[in-house]
């Protein structure tokens, strides 16, 4: 039996057993519990599918984007909880190091079984950048997408802007997870160990001198008391700011007169689509209607161009009135015809715009399920099937 450092025992697995026959010489302890372990791996999981959906920049994926850094924000809450109430390597009063353990680890001091001080910083940095991306990229649904929490409180200038900061914090996070990786290659070297295998197992070798903690106990019902408490208040919130009413949306129900007059060769668009002075333009011209003679009566006219103006582009706070609508100031004020919609759409095949399910490149209501609201949020976008094949 090897005399063991008589510093402190081993946590809560003794695998250091006396030894049967051929048993390991080296004696084994159990650093990483398996909260810890499940955690790490699916934080690995959650990040990387946030980041890849996120710089692809595609609508259709935002769904898995925000809910692939929902659940990294979630496991980074359930982490903090278990910080205070986990095992003894779990715990932030263990590994949080202040400068002194710093500067003895960088002159090449003793091994750490649990996290080492350089180590440490990283885990707190991380844990900050993710909760930071998640509450930036709510403020940024909530004032660009008018979706989530937020939606009620943030403008969308406000919720642009907050974007940078969500992008400049993504590549934060990607250089901090580079430098993870960089510091677990340098230390599995150094200490010739298998760091990634640990986090696997969960066990690593005890050695003489090394730096361990007195064994401390885990409290799983608190913990699991704690987070049952801190989702139930996150649902909670989140379903009363559900209920709040959202400035900026476009008017929701089309006028009667409106929607009967002007949906005879294609979808009633909903105003929010063109700034008030393009309705005017509009309005003016049905004589000669993108080549077409949609004239109708001048108090018909009159009623229409009233209530197109009323809730022109100019009245909503959507991404399509700023993006879209705003820049739309010249004959024949075709949105189709616009640089932005043109990127868009860029990747659809002509053959779907010309499918019978579409028709044309502005029938938006084919693709776009909330078309008529004038919403074009990003979680209502789908191809119709026919034009799959
Ligand atoms: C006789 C058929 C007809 C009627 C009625 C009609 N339109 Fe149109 N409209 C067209 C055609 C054709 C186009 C150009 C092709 C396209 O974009 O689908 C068009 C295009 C438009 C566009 C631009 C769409 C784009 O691609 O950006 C707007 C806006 C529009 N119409 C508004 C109206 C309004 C408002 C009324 C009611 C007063 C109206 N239309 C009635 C035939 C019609
Ligand atoms: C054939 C289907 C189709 C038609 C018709 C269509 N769209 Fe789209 N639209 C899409 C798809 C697909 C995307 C998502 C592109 C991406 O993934 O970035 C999209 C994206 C958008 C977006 C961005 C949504 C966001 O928040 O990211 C806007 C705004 C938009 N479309 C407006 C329009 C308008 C206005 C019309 C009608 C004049 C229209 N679209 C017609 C398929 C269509």
């Amino acid at each position: 039996m090897p005399t063991a450092a008589p510093s402190a025992a081993p946590s809560a697995a003794p695998s250091a057993a006396p030894a049967t026959a051929t048993a390991p010489t080296t004696p084994q302890t159990r650093v990483w519990d398996l909260f810890v372990r499940v955690f790490h791996w699916s934080l690995v999981l959650s990040v990387a599918l946030a980041a890849a959906s996120g710089f692809l920049l595609e609508s259709r994926i935002l769904l898995i984007h925000i809910s692939a850094g929902l659940a990294a924000a979630a496991l980074i809450s359930a982490r903090i909880v278990w910080g205070f109430t986990g095992t003894t390597y779990a715990r932030f009063a263990e590994f949080v190091p202040g400068p002194g353990a710093i500067r003895e680890h960088l002159a090449g001091g003793n091994r750490h079984l649990g996290h080492n001080p350089l180590g440490a910083l990283m885990v707190l940095a991380l844990v900050v950048l993710v909760l930071a991306l998640a509450a930036t990229g709510l403020v940024v649904l909530g004032g660009v997408d008018k979706s989530g929490p937020f939606a009620p409180w943030v403008s969308y200038a406000q919720g642009s802007g907050v974007l940078g900061l969500h992008e400049a914090l993504a590549f934060g996070i990607l250089a901090l997870v580079a430098m993870h990786f960089a510091g677990v290659i340098f230390e599995s070297r150094r200490s010739h160990e298998n760091l990634t295998r640990a986090m696997v197992t969960g066990v690593k070798e005890r050695r003489p001198g090394d730096h361990a903690s007195a064994p401390r106990n885990a409290h799983p019902t608190l913990a699991v008391v704690i987070i049952g408490a801190l989702a139930a208040g996150a649902w909670g919130v989140t379903a009363s700011q559900a209920a709040r009413p959202v400035p900026g949306l476009p008017v929701a129900t089309l006028d009667a007169t409106y929607k009967s007059t002007c949906s005879e060769c294609h979808i009633a668009y909903n105003p929010s689509l063109l700034p008030a002075a393009a309705w005017q333009g509009i309005m003016a011209g049905l004589k000669d209607h993108f080549g077409e003679n949609a004239s109708i009566s001048a108090a018909e006219a009159e009623t229409i161009t009233a209530w197109l103006t009323a809730n022109a582009a100019e009245t909503a706070d959507t991404k399509v009135a700023h993006r879209l609508a705003a820049r739309i100031t010249e004959a024949p004020f075709a949105m189709t015809e616009q640089r932005y919609w043109k990127r868009l759409h860029a990747e659809i095949p002509e053959a779907v715009f010309a499918s019978r399910a579409v028709g044309a490149r502005s029938n938006c209501a084919a693709c776009h399920g909330d078309a008529e609201q004038g919403r074009f949020s990003p979680f209502a976008i789908d191809l119709p099937k026919e034009t799959l094949k």
